[in-house]
C-alpha cells in the first residue's frame, strides 16, 4: 500500500484535531494510561469499528484504523483476541442474516431491495461470551451505525443498549479498576443503564483515522476536549410533543421547543446536558464582564486551568429572552469561545460576541422578528445546566428587527407550548446595561446578481439546448435515471455533474460528501472512458442489489465486463463526520476540515462538494443525524460556515450546503411533508442556514426532498426566492437532491417534484437529471400537460444563474493533478 503524500498530510490533520471532537463524560483520573501495557479489548467498535455511517456520505479511504488496531500498534497488547475473534464470526453472520431478511422484505413489498433497506439500522447482536481475559486495564468499545434511507428505533440494539452490552459493560466496571466505556456513535444511545460507569468517553466516528486518535487521547498524547452538540437524555425524556416518521406527514407541533430548549423550559435533567464535556484536567471559569455596544455584546470571561493536565475549556453564552406576547424557551445559546491549549496553572481570557438583534423570534402576527420589551438575562457557563448569571440587557420597548414575508404556508395547528415553563428568575445584583431598540432595527437590501453575460450566452440557445443547461448531465438518453458511480466522466463516483454539451462552457463536477468526498476508490480506463473498478457503491449499497434494484438503477446484469487498459487510483480521506466536527465547538477545526476536502477536491478536479449537510437533530431517531452537526442552530450554522471557508479558499472550489430545509427524518424522505409553523422554521429549521448565508457565501445549496406545509421545498419560491435570495442576499446557484426519475414512487399522498416546477421556482438545477425529466421541461415550455408552464424567459433567466456558477468556478479552478 503506497500511501500519496496528500493522503499521508490530510490523515495527520485529521488525527490531530480528533481529540477535539471526543467528549469525556465520566473521569475518575484513571485515564489516560501512563504507558501501553495488557489490554482487555471488548465491544463491537473494537475491530469493527464505525469511521462514519452509511449511505452517500460513506468515503472510501485506502485504509480505516480500527480501535484495535490503532492500540496495538500504539504498542498495547490486546489479551481478548479470543472474544474478539468470537464476536466477528457472529457479526457476519448476524449481517448476512440482516441482509436477507432485508431482501426478503423488500420483495414482500414490492419494492428494490436497495431503497427499502439503504441506511437501515442493524441491531447489535445480544451475545453470551465469556469476559475471561486478564489485563491491567480494559476498554469497552459499543458502537452504532446508522444511514440514509432509514431511521433509528428507540430499541435495544439501537438508541437503548442490549441486555448484553449492559451485562458486559458493568462486569467489566466491577472487575477492572481501570476500565473505560468508549462511544463508536453517530448519535446519543440511552445510556441510563451504565451512566454511573467512572469513565466514559464519547469517541465518536471521526473517519479514517479513529483508531489512532484513539490511542493517543488513551496514552495521554492528546486530549479530549469535545463538548456535546446534542442533548443526551434517559430516551423517554426527548420532547415527544411532535411526531416524528409518518411517511405522509410529520407534525412539528412541539415548535420551538428541542433539545435543550425543551429539557431546560420543563426542567428535565438529562443525563449529559448540551454544551457538556470534561477532560483530563479540570477549569474554572472566572467572573464575566459583560458590555454592550449597540446591539453588540461581548462577555468576557477567564478560563483557568486548575488541574495537572493540558486542556482547552469552552465558554458558553446563553440568554434568557423574556417571555411576552410570544412564549421563549428558557434559555438559547447566544455564543460561545474555545480557549487554546492551556498549561496547568495557565489561563486564557476568551471574549465571546454576539449580536443581541440575532436572539429575535418571529412574529406570525407582525411577519417579522422581534425581541419584545423586557430583561434579558445573560448566562455564562460550561453547558446548558451549569452556568452562572452574568448581567442582565434591558431592552425598554419591543423591538422590531427585520420586516419579513408571510411565507411557508400555515401546518395546520397552533404550536405546543409548556403549561408551567421552568421560572427564570433574575438575582437582584447583576450589572444592568440596556439596548435601545432603534439599534436592532435590521434593513437587509438584497443586490440582484448580475446575469447579463451568462444571459447573452443561454439567449443564443434553442429550447431543446436550453433545456440541457438546467439538468444535471445524462448520458443515456434512453434510460430514466442517471447512475451514481457512472454519473460523471470527470470525476468518476462523483454524484453527478453539470452539463458537458456545450464547448466552451465548463461542466462543475459534483462530488457527494459530508465526511470526505465520495468518489470511486479504482478507476479502470478503456476505449470508451473511465469506469469504476469494482464495487463502485461499497458496503450495504451493493449487497442489496437485487433483481430489482439492478433494474431501478439501470444496472445490467448481463453487461460484458470491462477490461482496462489503465488503472489507477482515487483514495480521498474520511474526515469525522458531521456531529463530530460540531462536537469540536471551534469553528477553526472545521475550516481545518474544510481546507482539507478543498485541496482534494483541487487533486481531483472537483468543484462543488455536496456537503456540509446541516439539518437540525430534531430528534436523534432521525438515520442521517451523524452527518448533520447539532440541535442547536448557532451551533450548525458557524460550523458549516468554517468547513464553507475552509473549501472555498481554494479557488473554483465550493460546498452545497445541504438539505435546505425541513429535512429531518429520512422515513419516506422523497415524499414527506413536514408541517410546521412559520415561527419554528424561521427560529429555529433555518436559521442555521441563515447563518451560513450571511457569515460565509456558500457558492450552492441543495434542497431537500421532502415538503414544507404540502410544497416540496425544491418547487417553493417563497423558500428559495423570498427567503433565501430576498430576505438572506443568497448569491450562490441552487440545486436540487437528487430526484432519479425511477427511485419515485408514484403511489405516495405527495406526488414527486418535477423538473419544471423545481425550475419555474427559484431551484435552477435539477438533479441527477435525465430524458423523462428534460421532457418535462419541454411540455412546461409548451404548456401542456398537468404540470406547470415556464415561459422561456423564466427557463433562460435559472438556465443563466448556471451558467454564471459553471464560468465562475470552473475558469477559476486550477486544473486536477489527476
Ligand atoms: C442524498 C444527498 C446526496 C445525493 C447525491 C441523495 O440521495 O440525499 O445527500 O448528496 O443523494 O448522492
Amino acid at each position: 500500500m503506497t500511501m500519496n503524500q496528500y493522503e499521508i498530510d490530510h490523515l495527520a490533520t485529521v488525527r490531530e484535531v480528533a481529540p477535539e471532537s471526543m467528549v469525556l463524560l465520566r473521569t475518575d483520573g484513571s485515564f489516560p494510561l501512563e504507558r501501553p501495557g495488557t489490554l482487555a479489548l471488548y465491544g463491537a467498535g473494537a475491530r469493527r469499528t464505525i469511521k462514519g455511517g452509511t449511505g452517500s456520505g460513506d468515503v472510501n479511504s485506502r485504509h480505516v484504523v480500527s480501535v484495535e488496531e490503532g492500540l496495538e500498534s500504539a504498542g498495547f497488547v490486546i489479551s481478548s483476541k479470543a472474544w474478539l475473534d468470537a464476536y466477528d464470526e457472529i457479526a457476519e453472520k448476524n449481517h448476512r442474516e440482516f441482509v436477507e431478511d432485508l431482501k426478503a422484505r423488500a420483495k414482500a413489498a414490492g419494492v428494490p431491495a436497495l431503497m427499502f433497506g439503504m441506511g437501515a439500522v442493524e441491531p447489535a447482536p445480544v451475545v453470551d461470551l465469556p469476559l475471561d481475559a486478564e489485563a491491567d486495564a480494559a476498554i469497552y468499545v459499543l458502537s452504532r451505525d446508522s444511514g440514509e434511507g432509514n431511521d433509528r428505533t428507540p430499541e435495544a440494539g439501537d438508541v437503548k443498549l442490549t441486555e448484553s452490552e449492559i451485562r458486559d459493560i458493568l462486569a467489566l466496571e466491577e472487575k477492572f479498576s481501570t476500565f473505560l466505556l468508549a462511544l463508536n456513535v453517530g448519535g446519543p444511545v440511552d445510556l441510563s443503564p451504565v451512566k454511573d460507569v467512572r469513565n466514559i468517553l464519547v469517541l465518536s466516528q471521526l473517519g479514517a483515522a479513529t483508531g489512532d486518535a484513539f490511542a493517543d487521547v488513551i496514552l495521554g498524547r492528546a486530549y479530549p476536549s469535545g463538548r456535546l452538540a446534542t442533548t443526551w437524555a434517559a430516551w423517554e425524556d426527548y420532547c415527544s410533543e411532535g411526531d416524528f416518521g409518518d411517511p405522509d406527514d410529520t407534525h412539528y407541533r412541539e415548535g420551538v421547543y428541542v433539545g435543550y430548549r425543551y429539557l431546560d423550559s420543563v426542567d428535565v435533567a438529562p443525563i449529559f446536558p448540551f454544551g457538556f464535556g470534561l477532560g483530563y484536567t479540570t477549569f474554572e471559569l472566572g467572573g464575566a464582564t459583560v458590555t454592550v455596544n449597540g446591539s453588540a455584546v461581548t462577555v468576557e470571561v477567564e478560563a483557568r486551568n486548575t488541574g495537572e493536565r493540558p486542556g482547552k475549556e469552552v465558554a458558553q453564552v446563553y440568554v434568557s429572552v423574556p417571555a411576552g406576547e410570544l412564549d421563549q424557551p428558557f434559555q438559547t445559546l447566544a455564543g460561545f469561545a474555545k480557549t487554546g491549549e492551556l498549561a496547568p496553572g495557565a489561563s486564557e481570557k476568551l471574549a465571546v460576541a454576539f449580536d443581541l438583534a440575532e436572539l429575535a423570534s418571529f412574529d406570525t402576527a407582525r411577519h417579522a422578528t422581534v425581541l419584545e420589551a423586557g430583561d434579558y438575562l445573560v448566562r455564562v457557563g460550561t453547558s446548558s445546566r451549569d452556568t452562572a448569571p452574568a448581567a442582565v440587557i434591558e431592552v425598554a420597548e419591543t423591538a422590531v428587527v427585520r420586516e419579513l414575508h408571510d411565507v411557508l404556508g400555515d401546518p395546520g395547528f397552533t404550536d405546543w407550548k409548556p403549561a408551567a415553563p421552568a421560572a427564570v428568575e433574575i438575582p437582584a445584583n447583576l450589572p444592568r446595561l440596556a439596548v435601545e431598540a432603534a439599534a436592532l432595527r435590521r434593513e437587509d437590501t438584497a443586490e440582484p446578481v448580475d446575469l447579463s453575460e451568462a444571459l447573452a450566452f443561454v439567449q443564443g440557445l434553442s429550447d431543446d439546448e436550453l433545456t440541457y443547461v438546467v439538468l444535471g448531465d445524462y448520458a443515456d438518453e434512453a434510460s430514466k435515471q442517471s447512475i451514481i458511480g457512472q454519473a460523471s466522466q470527470g470525476l468518476v463516483g462523483a454524484a453527478g455533474q453539470t452539463t458537458t454539451r456545450f464547448d466552451g462552457l465548463p461542466s462543475l463536477i459534483l462530488p457527494d460528501g459530508p465526511a470526505g468526498l465520495r468518489i470511486v476508490p479504482q478507476v479502470g480506463v478503456d476505449a470508451e472512458g473511465k469506469f469504476p473498478l469494482g464495487d463502485a457503491l461499497g458496503g450495504l449499497f451493493a449487497e442489496l442489489m437485487d433483481d430489482a434494484s439492478m433494474e431501478a438503477f439501470g444496472v445490467d446484469p448481463n453487461a460484458p465486463e470491462r477490461t482496462p487498459e489503465r488503472v489507477f487510483e482515487q483514495y480521498a480521506t474520511a474526515i469525522p463526520i458531521g456531529t463530530a466536527i460540531a462536537q469540536t465547538w471551534d469553528p477553526a477545526v472545521a475550516e481545518a476540515l474544510g481546507d482539507v476536502v478543498g485541496a482534494e477536491m483541487d487533486h481531483f478536479g472537483a468543484h462543488l462538494w455536496l456537503a456540509p449537510a446541516m439539518n437540525l437533530h430534531r430528534s436523534i431517531l432521525c438515520g442521517r443525524n451523524f452527518e448533520y452537526f447539532s440541535e442547536d442552530p448557532l451551533i450548525s450554522g458557524r460550523m458549516a460556515a468554517g468547513i464553507t471557508r475552509g473549501v472555498q479558499k481554494h479557488p473554483g472550489r465550493g460546498v452545497t450546503v445541504k438539505h435546505f430545509a425541513f429535512n429531518n427524518q429520512e422515513t419516506n424522505r422523497l415524499n414527506s411533508n413536514s408541517r410546521i409553523s412559520q415561527r419554528a422554521a424561521r427560529d429555529l429549521y433555518l436559521r442555521g442556514f441563515e447563518i451560513v448565508v450571511r457569515e460565509a457565501q456558500p457558492h450552492a445549496i441543495m434542497t431537500s426532498y421532502n415538503l414544507i406545509n404540502g410544497v416540496h421545498t425544491s418547487e417553493s419560491p417563497e423558500l428559495l426566492e423570498t427567503i433565501l435570495r430576498d430576505e438572506w442576499g443568497y448569491e450562490g446557484l441552487v440545486m436540487t437532491d437528487w430526484v432519479v426519475y425511477s427511485m419515485t414512487r408514484t403511489d405516495m399522498k405527495h406526488p414527486r417534484a418535477s423538473a419544471v416546477a423545481t425550475v419555474k421556482a427559484g431551484n435552477e438545477l435539477f438533479m441527477p437529471g435525465c430524458e423523462e425529466d428534460r421532457k418535462t421541461l419541454l411540455d412546461g415550455l409548451a404548456g401542456v400537460r398537468d404540470l406547470p408552464s415556464i415561459t422561456r424567459e423564466e427557463l433562460e433567466k435559472q438556465a443563466a444563474r448556471v451558467v454564471r456558477m459553471a464560468r465562475k468556478l470552473g475558469e477559476a479552478a486550477p486544473a486536477p493533478e489527476v
